[in-house]
């Protein structure tokens, strides 16, 4: 006996147990007007978390990757390009899921640690470009970039290319502004910021992209949404729905709405400023250089030299029942992860620090115990000045 596990992986997140007992229900007849006044609820609130007035948001029973497929094959035809970036793990995948379908991608090698710079859209972006794609938080290096930016250096070069954003790990924790950016097509998972089990790829498409897809797109089946779009007005599906992760949906977007997603971005910045502190204080470096760009829903850290990350990840598992994230790609071995998004508070992330130091020390890294978590202890501390912020009397 462990204790609870801590799943502190950047996703799948952990699921409270108001969202596991709002599914813990019998299967409903998807075709019945129970489960439409469910899917009527949901689809607008839907729209509230992608801060969307004009986007329709699509719901398919499959993960992110699925997601990426139907950003893709909707709204771009044979033989289109696509300009992409590949600063980690999913912006080079997200590219290499344009390719494998067919579209001609260029994709701009940039360092994996940094942010896409509004300049290298500038620099690459051509006439000929159909869509330009974009990872809103690299779940594999914690780096943020600047949607808004992207989307004025294409209007910048006159470009009609439709702005593709992935939030799989931004969506519903960090802020991420659908309209506002003016995005096209936005993507998620349910497992990450909606404190879902995996199983849900949802997309945010804007009028535009609707038109696109209405009239050309390519071959596709399973992702097209024009026949879900059709039958989502009466509530239903034109194939079986993922029921109960809906209901599950359901109960997540009443926490989440109830407290607000303001306070939900404040808290995901609080716990990550917490965890950066820890950092800081073992004396181990942040991959993401750049401070704007950090990401407040994970941390990817730079294993101190000599000490392979897939080492101190076995030994948190096995002793702690601790799951942190490892490199991915290039950066395995060279770094662990550490995801706080989702349901997720101090105390939860002050005892994953904690047994992160453990397990540092117990794998040889002479780290002071107790450094990383006091580091953060003080930026969670309620002075009087954070008092107000946080809602609570000095
Ligand atoms: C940014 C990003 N995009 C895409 C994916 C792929 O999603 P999935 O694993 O749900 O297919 C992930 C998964 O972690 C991700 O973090």
């Amino acid at each position: 006996m462990n204790g609870r596990p801590f799943l502190q992986i950047p996703g799948p997140t952990n699921v409270p147990e108001r969202v596991l007992r709002a599914m813990d229900r019998a299967v409903i007849d998807h075709r019945g007007p129970a489960f439409a006044a469910l899917v009527r609820g949901l689809l607008p609130d839907l729209a509230r978390v992608f801060q969307t007035e004009r986007g329709r948001v699509i719901v398919y029973p499959s993960s992110g990757t699925g997601a990426w497929e139907a950003s893709l094959v909707n709204v771009l035809a044979p033989g289109d390009r696509v300009l992409a970036f590949d600063h980690g793990h999913f912006s080079a995948g997200f590219a290499a899921a344009a390719r494998n379908l067919g579209f001609g991608v260029d994709l701009v090698p940039l360092r994996w640690g940094q942010s896409v710079p509004a300049s290298a859209v500038a620099e690459h972006l051509r006439p000929e470009h159909r869509a330009v794609l974009v990872v809103h938080n690299e779940t594999s290096t914690g780096v943020r970039s600047d949607v808004r930016a992207v989307r004025e250096a294409i209007d910048a070069k006159r470009s009609d290319a439709l702005l593709i954003v992935d939030a799989v790990s931004s969506l519903g924790s960090m802020d991420f502004r659908f309209d506002e950016w003016r995005v096209d097509v936005a993507l998620t998972g349910s497992q990450k910021g909606l404190m879902l089990p995996p199983g849900l790829g949802l997309v945010c498409a804007s009028p535009r992209a609707v038109e696109v897809a209405a009239k050309g797109g390519s071959p596709r089946n399973f992702f097209d949404w024009r026949p879900i779009l059709e039958d989502n007005a009466a509530g239903f599906f034109p194939y079986t729905p993922a029921t109960l992760v809906l209901f599950g949906l359901r109960e997540a977007l009443d926490m989440l709405l109830a407290e607000g997603l303001d306070q939900v971005f404040a808290r995901h910045h609080r716990l990550a400023e917490g965890v950066r502190a820890a950092v800081r204080a073992w004396g181990l470096g942040i991959l993401c250089e750049e401070p704007g760009a950090y990401s407040d829903s994970l941390t990817a850290v730079v294993m101190p030299e000599g000490l392979d990350s897939n080492l101190l990840i076995a030994r948190a598992r096995d002793r702690f029942d601790l799951a942190l994230g490892v490199g991915l790609g290039r950066l395995r071995g060279r770094v662990f992860r550490i995801g706080h998004l989702g349901a997720l508070g101090e105390l939860e992330v002050l005892a994953t620090l904690g047994g992160v130091e453990l397990a540092l020390r117990e794998c040889g890294h002479a780290v002071a115990l107790g450094t990383g978590v006091a580091a953060a202890q003080e930026r969670f501390l309620v002075t009087e000045r954070t008092a107000a912020e946080a809602g609570l009397r000095a």
